[in-house]
């Protein structure tokens, strides 16, 4: 679904401040696979799921998804099929927008946006139904602004809206880390049904370390803008948190990740 092949990539180059975030990552990612992407700060997890969605462009390298080059489109054109959570609750909606207006938009994607501004009755009766699944008691709130929410009810809404038009892939940067712990698993645990039951192809960054090992088919560690470790089937099944902490060791990884992850 996803071929990057040497990807690089350069902050502020020829600078004093410059830094190589991104050093020839090659990387294939399957349909249907869901990875869980590791590793300590700053080794270039968000910088390569951002490199994915266009945000900026590349030095060298390319990337191509569902068999397209799109290694030089720009953000809006891929976002097309890509779906993104990121980690800040309030980045995914939309606070002066009502719940209804949020999810008409985001079903929208990929199409022409701006022509029908309201929100249909068959639309509405859809939007009920998925915010029903969430269990949060949304679907009888379509017409509050969005903003009125909480942060673990906006992200569950962030989750539904990057999946209501089926993306070719999901990307999540650390959704789960802004949340209280209750709210986190709460929205773990959506997320993997939604991954499952639309068997979408996902890409998820985590620093906790047993939520990376529980869940997903693929574990990827990235250590100073390279992937160290791919392991996907038995051997990831097989992969317990220790395993995972003493990888970290050997490279001299930061107790901030070890601890992070103990935590969770
Ligand atoms: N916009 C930017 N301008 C300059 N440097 C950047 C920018 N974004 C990222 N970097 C640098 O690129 C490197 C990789 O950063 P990145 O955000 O990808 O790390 P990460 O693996 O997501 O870390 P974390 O776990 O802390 O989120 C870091 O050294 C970071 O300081
Ligand atoms: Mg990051």
């Amino acid at each position: 679904m996803i071929r990057a092949r040497h990807v690089t990539k350069f902050f502020n180059r020829g600078e004093v401040n410059e830094v190589l975030a991104l050093r020839e990552v090659s990387l294939t990612v399957n349909e249907g696979d869901f990875i869980t992407v590791i590793g300590s700060n700053g080794a270039g997890k968000s910088t390569f799921l951002n490199a994915l969605a266009g945000v900026f462009p590349i030095e060298e390298g390319s990337i191509s998804v569902a068999d397209q080059d799109v290694t030089t489109w720009p953000e809006h054109r891929r976002a097309a099929f890509l779906g993104r959570v990121f980690q800040d609750p309030l980045l995914g909606t939309c606070p002066h927008a009502t719940i209804e207006q949020n999810l008409a938009l985001a079903s929208r994607r990929g199409k022409r946006r701006g022509l029908k501004r309201g929100v249909r009755k068959a639309d509405r009766a859809l939007f009920r139904e998925k915010l029903s699944m969430l269990g949060l008691g949304l679907e009888d709130r379509l017409t509050d602004a969005t903003g009125l929410l909480s942060g673990g009810q906006r992200q569950a809404m962030t989750m539904l809206m990057a999946t209501l038009v089926r993306p070719k892939v999901l990307l999540l940067d650390e959704h789960t880390a802004a949340l209280d712990p209750k709210t986190a698993v709460q929205i773990m645990q959506l997320t993997d049904e939604l991954v499952r039951s639309e068997r979408l192809t996902t890409l998820m960054v985590t620093h906790n370390m047993a939520q990376a090992i529980e869940y997903g088919n693929r574990l990827v560690m990235f250590h100073q803008g390279r992937v160290i470790l791919d392991v996907s089937g038995e051997e990831k099944a097989g992969l317990g948190i220790q395993d995972l902490l003493e990888r970290f060791h050997e490279l001299g990884g930061d107790g901030c990740v070890s601890d992070r992850a103990l935590l969770g």
